[in-house]
């Protein structure tokens, strides 16, 4: 087949009910047509992705919001004016043109228009919404180069190449409430950025569940990674590990280090942590990942969310 970048191809590919992987700017995403229920059952066997955790719609024009929601709500429009096309994810009320299978049968559908001229151009040539999830294995590293996404996912149909991803962790998503909003998974769109468009709502959640993919191991490499906190004694064979640095006060002993930012850059951490992590686990010479941890505020919440999960296994045995 065809490796090189052709649009046509790809979009046919789309149509035709196959898994194209394309790049959008936070990670690449492995597309089917998301009005194809059977090509959306592609995506998740091919991931090994339980059934549970719903899928993200992507669109290239607001009017497809409403095709695919219910919701009449205007601070939708507010939101969509001010973050896209962009990192940010909608949990709307779906409407019946939704197959079941997207949102793990809930009632809602996460939505957002990607900020990526590569995968606009894939929704609009095609001509259909895209659902995608992150194009890695279930539970393994994001991919932000098209190499990782044929390191783990051989098998995708097609791969529309559009280098190195520029912001490097997930989409924030977001559900509306009678207050405002609450946030569901951070990213590089904070609490902060959206509060200048709509109130924060911290009352305590009734619902019981709302986002069956929050799992609490997720973005793991294969080898043993381990966030290097005050609190755990390192008594790793450093020799054996390679160390993702931000302020350079641990780098002392490391096998290898990879600096994710030259001047204490949390957008640069993000950009530069997924690659890294697949850079280590790569590494025949390195048996364990070590990250430097950053401070819980804006986007360190987003980075120590994944950092956090993707230590998860490994801390616990
Ligand atoms: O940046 C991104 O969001 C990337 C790119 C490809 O767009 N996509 C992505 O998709 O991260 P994925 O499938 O790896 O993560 C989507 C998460 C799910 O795990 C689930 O927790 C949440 O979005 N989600 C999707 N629909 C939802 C819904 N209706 N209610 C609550 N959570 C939902
Ligand atoms: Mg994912």
């Amino acid at each position: 087949m065809d490796r090189q970048n052709n649009m046509e191809l790809a979009a046919q590919l789309i149509q035709e009910g196959k898994l194209v992987a394309f790049p959008t700017e936070t990670v690449y995403g492995l597309g089917a047509n998301a009005l194809d229920p059977m090509a959306v059952a592609k995506i998740f066997l091919l991931k090994e992705r339980p059934s549970f955790d719903p899928l993200i719609i992507h669109i290239a024009d607001l009017e497809d919001i409403k095709k695919l929601t219910t919701e009449e709500d205007e601070r939708v429009y507010q939101l969509a004016e001010r973050f896209w096309p962009g990192s940010l994810t909608l949990v709307l009320p779906k409407s019946k043109l939704v197959p079941d299978i997207i949102t793990s049968g809930l009632p809602t559908v996460g939505i957002r228009m990607p900020a990526n001229e590569i995968a606009l151009e894939l929704i609009r040539t095609s001509g259909r919404p895209i659902a995608a999830p992150s194009a890695n294995k279930f539970g393994r590293i994001s991919p932000t180069t098209a190499a990782h996404v044929r390191k783990q996912l051989p098998d995708v149909d097609y791969i529309l190449d559009g280098g190195k991803t520029t912001v490097g962790i997930e989409s924030t998503i977001i559900e509306l409430t009678e207050k405002g909003f609450r946030i569901l998974r951070n990213g590089i769109i904070t609490k902060e950025d959206i509060e200048e468009v709509l109130p924060f709502d911290d009352s305590e959640k009734t619902e019981s569940i709302v986002a069956p993919g929050m799992v609490k191991s997720h973005y793991s490499p294969v080898k043993k990674m381990i966030v290097a906190d005050e609190d755990i004694p390192l008594d790793i064979d450093k020799s054996k590990a390679g160390l993702l640095s931000f302020t350079g006060k641990y780098e002392n002993g490391y096998r290898k280090i990879i600096r994710v930012s030259e001047n204490n850059d949390l957008k640069e951490y993000a950009v530069n942590m997924f690659d890294a992590m697949h850079t280590f686990e790569d590494d025949n010479e390195i048996d364990i990942i070590v990250a430097e941890p950053v401070a819980e505020t804006g986007i360190g919440k987003a980075i120590m969310d994944r950092l956090r999960k993707a230590e998860y296994n490994w801390r616990r045995g």
